[in-house]
């Protein structure tokens, strides 16, 4: 899309937005840009007045009066640059609020997949400040209004007087107008070029400034090689800039040695023409003052194009992210055909496969599956065997790599509103979320709209074994958590899971799928947390992922996974009469136990 259609796309969003800023930002724009005519003028006639007082033919008040109006104009410059100023902060503020919004929401509807891709994460790194340049964009273009009536104007001024003056500044100034542009468009591509890197650099020094991650580097005295790690980014991408700079510092260098030339032209020639007798002396002072006006309004011409096409690449970009395909939710037209779900009764996966972006071979293949409301399975198998991968799968957050693989209820997925498929199921994940929030939030996102019913948290609590470590804060259930904020409450890494599991067990749901529930827990936690889930859960279905075999052992039917493919699967008894894959893993983990206690 082009510069201009950005420029309306700007303007408009900000009159559907901030109307008055926009109205008031033209107006004053309008009169700034009059202004040096204005003072031209009256220095002309200043001067003129001045000398016909001194041959005693002229009159002071006239002197005087003019001297007051150019106070005026002075003082009333200032004014209006204090208004410009307030009124352009409410109009940050309100396109900042209104658009940031709009993106971050964007961010939250996209596909799960798309924040595989690495290149995306570059995206939006540039996208999500787009705010700012929109409003960038109405600035420059206000700025290129009122440069244009200033130029114009004057030029008419200089017409006025001689065609020559006009022609001589016009052919000076134009090629600084290109080099401007040129170096506006390697800015943004260079920027583009270096947000991986600059990416890079941040994420090293994120590390290196968070207590998580600082403590092993602490312990293990990575530090100086992050820190080479760091400054390697940081050079690459300062180097580079500084490049270009250099660049456009020669550049803008001979544009300026043509604006002086312009300016020296223009001076001898109304040096020739006072010569001639054609010119009063007071014109010939208007007439410099005008060609520096005309050479600033010129400047600022330059400066705001180039800075209109640099801003309109980023705005481009965000209005691609904009334009981004969605998940289909509620809010979609497409949403309305597709079939609302009451319940789960079932999850049927029939050879369904599922390639990673950017990976030649599938993480899970032709995998068979089936499971109804009141059963528990298990599922184990080595890591890396393509267990999460088979939940994000089966969850609708990665789409497989051939459609109608999964039915619902028997229904193929692809015909099921997500959003009321996902409100009936309770997930929790490997690298479940640690919200640096109130213990209270930490739960009740379990089920948002429910977040006040105190009894339903507290026996989700109970159940996830949490209760008791809750009530021993002080603001127990609005106790603030992390170490993030102040008055954060730290938890250890396994009180940290009971509570994710909380979370699920708050949610209302047919399904509980548990991805490693217990990786964190002690064997005690972890036996009586199973046990409890099953008991209280008698006609959901559970699902659960778990490396210790005897917990797995506990559930109805046990499946192993090897290599993304489904390799056994039955009760613990007919699987160890297999003498397959899982009496393997479950041997190993009892002659464990054996040498223990040999020990
Ligand atoms: N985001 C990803 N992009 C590309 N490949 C991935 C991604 N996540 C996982 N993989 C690969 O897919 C395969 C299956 O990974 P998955 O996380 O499903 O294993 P898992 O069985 O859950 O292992 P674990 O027991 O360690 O949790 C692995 O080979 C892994 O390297
Ligand atoms: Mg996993």
């Amino acid at each position: 899309m082009s510069t201009v259609n950005h420029c309306f796309y700007a303007i408009s969003y900000t009159w559907k937005k901030s109307r008055s800023y926009l109205l008031l930002t033209l107006l004053i724009q309008v009169i700034v840009g009059f202004m040096p005519l204005a003072s031209v003028w009256i220095i002309q006639t200043l001067i003129n007045e001045i000398i016909l007082f001194m041959t005693s033919s002229g009159d002071i008040q006239k002197v005087l009066w003019l001297f007051g109006l150019q106070m005026v104009i002075v003082i009333l410059g200032y004014g209006l640059q204090f208004i410009l100023q307030l009124s352009q902060q409410k109009a940050t503020n309100l396109i900042g609020l209104h658009l940031k919004g709009e993106l971050l929401q964007k961010a939250i509807r996209l596909p799960f997949i798309t924040f595989e891709h690495p290149s995306f994460y570059n995206e939006s790194q540039r996208v999500m400040n787009s705010h700012q340049h929109v409003l960038s964009m109405v600035r420059s273009i206000f700025t290129i209004v009122s440069a244009l009536i200033t130029v114009v104007s004057l030029l008419i001024y200089m017409i006025g007087i001689h065609w020559g003056l006009a022609v001589i500044l016009f052919v000076f100034t134009l090629p600084v107008l290109g080099i401007e542009l040129f170096f506006g468009g390697a800015r943004y591509q260079l920027n583009r070029m270096l947000t991986a890197n600059d990416r890079r650099e941040m994420y090293v020094s994120d590390l290196v400034a968070q207590r998580d991650s600082l403590k092993e580097i602490r312990l293990y005295g990575i530090g100086n090689y992050l820190l080479q790690k760091w400054k390697g980014h940081y050079v690459k991408s300062a180097d580079e800039k500084y490049k270009l700079l250099k660049r456009q510092v020669r550049w803008e260098m001979a544009g300026g040695l043509l604006m002086t030339f312009a300016y020296v032209c223009c001076g001898l020639f109304i040096v020739f023409l006072i010569f001639q007798k054609k010119l009063a002396a007071g014109t010939f002072v208007a007439v410099l003052q005008a060609v520096q006006n005309i050479q600033s309004g010129f400047q600022d011409l330059t400066r705001e194009f180039s800075s209109l096409y640099e801003t309109s690449l980023y705005v481009d970009e965000m209005r691609a992210f904009q334009k981004r395909e969605e998940e289909i939710h509620d809010q979609t037209e497409g949403a309305a055909s597709l079939r609302r779900i009451e319940h789960i009764q079932s999850i049927t996966l029939e050879n369904l496969s599922f390639t990673y972006p950017n990976m030649k071979t599938p993480a899970i293949e032709h995998i068979y599956f089936h499971i109804n409301k009141g059963e528990r399975i298990a599922l184990v198998g080595d890591n890396g065997s393509g267990k999460t991968t088979l939940i994000k799968c089966l969850t609708g957050l990665y789409d497989p790599d051939q459609p109608n693989m999964q039915k619902v209820n028997g229904k193929s997925i692809s015909t099921i509103n997500k959003r009321t498929y996902h409100a009936r199921m309770a997930v929790l994940f490997q690298d479940f979320m640690k919200y640096e929030f109130t213990v209270k939030e930490n739960i009740g996102f379990g089920r948002i709209d429910d977040i006040d019913e105190d009894e339903r948290m507290i026996l989700a609590a109970r159940q996830a074994g949490i209760e008791k470590r809750i009530n021993q804060m002080e603001e127990t259930y609005d106790a603030q958590l992390g170490r993030f904020f102040e008055e954060g409450h730290e938890l250890s890494g396994g009180q940290w899971q009971k509570l994710a599991m909380a979370r699920t067990f708050f949610r209302e749901s047919d399904f509980i799928i548990l991805d490693e529930p217990t990786s964190a827990l002690d064997p005690m936690s972890e036996i009586s947390l199973i046990r409890k889930l099953f008991d209280q859960t008698q006609d959901q279905g559970v699902l659960f992922i778990t490396h210790r075999m005897g917990a797995a052992r506990l559930a109805d039917r046990i499946i192993v996974m090897k290599d993304g493919a489904f390799v056994e699967e039955g009760s613990h008894d007919e699987l160890m009469a297999l003498r397959g894959e899982y009496k393997r893993l479950y041997e190993a983990q009892s002659q464990l136990f054996q040498q223990k206690e040999m020990v």
